[in-house]
């Protein structure tokens, strides 16, 4: 099969297309012939050599896609060849053949294209198990999303509007922030002009958010920390403002704050299973009713993989990008 290979760790023009062998098919897994996969910023970071795939995981970029099965292994029972299916891939998704554990799969949403359904896994996966499961983000409730117009914040906005909750987003022009609203978000904060904190404290009354969603990590912890309400919680999925800080701790036991973090893509088959399954049971029913759409800024060939990273890193884009093998 084809797959994007990545010659040497650097920047976007090391990613190149070649002959490699077909992935091996474990009896727990099923092979699927991939129609479309989608970019996150990992892989940005997996490609310049700091993000390495986990024990086990195909070496190849791709944290999701869509496709048909093409093959099931012996203890498969749910699926069968010919199905179109999207998954939650620890790797593999830029080739034309992808094996993933079968608990990772999800049926296609009930009309959702083959193309469409490759945006979904890892933003519904990451957002649902920790927005929801764990910060347990609940109706009348208030919520900051930091990079709103991102893969995951256009789907954050979606799908926390959808769930009965106030969203603020921050975002770094007004393009993106009238986007943001148009799919739903109440208060768009420009964090280029405006100081976050700030704005939600006039938003609440005083009050703060009930919780964020935060990839920025140490240059956003303490106003993150400011910015919450009585029992607020942050969760931080990334660390694009950097990973040590020295921070203020009072508002931790002042207003009773929860502070956690996590990574998807390094949990065990068994946990992805479970928010797999949440995640078909919570987040799919509002795609089939058409309250959370895909957001698609730009789909580019395999064989272009590196001008749509340099897209992704020039961060124009608004919501997904595609690869199309
Ligand atoms: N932990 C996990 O399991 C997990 C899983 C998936 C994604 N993530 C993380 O979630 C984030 C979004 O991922 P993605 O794939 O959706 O990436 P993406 O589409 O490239 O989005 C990156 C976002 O970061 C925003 N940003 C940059 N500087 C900012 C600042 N100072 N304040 C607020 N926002 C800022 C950008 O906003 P502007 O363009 O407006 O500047 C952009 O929306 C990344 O940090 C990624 O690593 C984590």
């Amino acid at each position: 099969m084809k797959a994007i290979v990545i010659s040497s760790p650097g920047g976007p023009e090391v990613l190149q297309l070649r002959e490699v062998e077909d992935p091996q098919l474990r009896d727990d897994e099923v092979l699927i012939q991939v129609h479309a996969t989608a970019l996150n910023r990992a892989d940005t970071f997996q490609r310049k050599g700091s993000y390495s795939p986990p024990k086990g995981a195909s070496p190849y970029l791709g944290l999701e896609c869509s496709g048909t099965v093409l093959s099931v292994g012996l203890h498969v029972s749910r699926w069968k060849i010919g199905d179109q299916v999207c998954a939650l891939l620890a790797g593999g998704g830029y080739a034309q053949k992808v094996a993933v554990p079968a608990v990772q799969l999800l049926p296609l949403p009930p009309g959702l294209s083959l193309t469409d359904a490759a945006t979904f896994p890892e933003v519904a996966c990451t957002v649902w198990s920790t927005v929801f499961m764990t910060s347990r983000l609940s109706q009348g409730e208030s919520f900051l999303i930091h990079g709103g117009s991102s893969g995951i914040g256009t789907f954050a906005i979606q799908i926390a509007k959808y769930r009965g909750a106030r969203v603020f987003v921050t975002a770094g022009s007004e393009e993106k922030l009238a986007f943001c609203k148009s799919i739903g978000a109440d208060v768009c904060i420009n964090y280029k002009t405006q100081d976050f904190v700030e704005r939600v404290k006039e938003e609440t009354g005083g009050q703060g958010v009930d919780v964020i969603l935060d990839c920025m990590g140490a240059s956003y912890y303490q106003r993150n920390l400011d910015s919450l309400n009585f029992d607020g919680r942050l969760f931080i999925i990334g660390f694009q403002g950097g990973v040590t800080t020295q921070v203020d701790l009072r508002p931790l036991l002042a207003k009773r704050l929860t502070v956690q973090g996590a990574a998807l893509r390094s949990r065990s088959v068994e946990n992805k299973a479970v928010i797999v399954s949440e995640v078909e049971k919570n987040v799919w029913p509002a795609i089939a009713e058409g309250k959370v759409k895909p957001v698609i800024y730009k789909s580019f060939p395999l064989s272009e993989a590196a001008e749509a990273h340099r897209l992704m890193e020039s961060s124009q884009h608004i919501g997904k990008i595609l690869l199309v093998p």
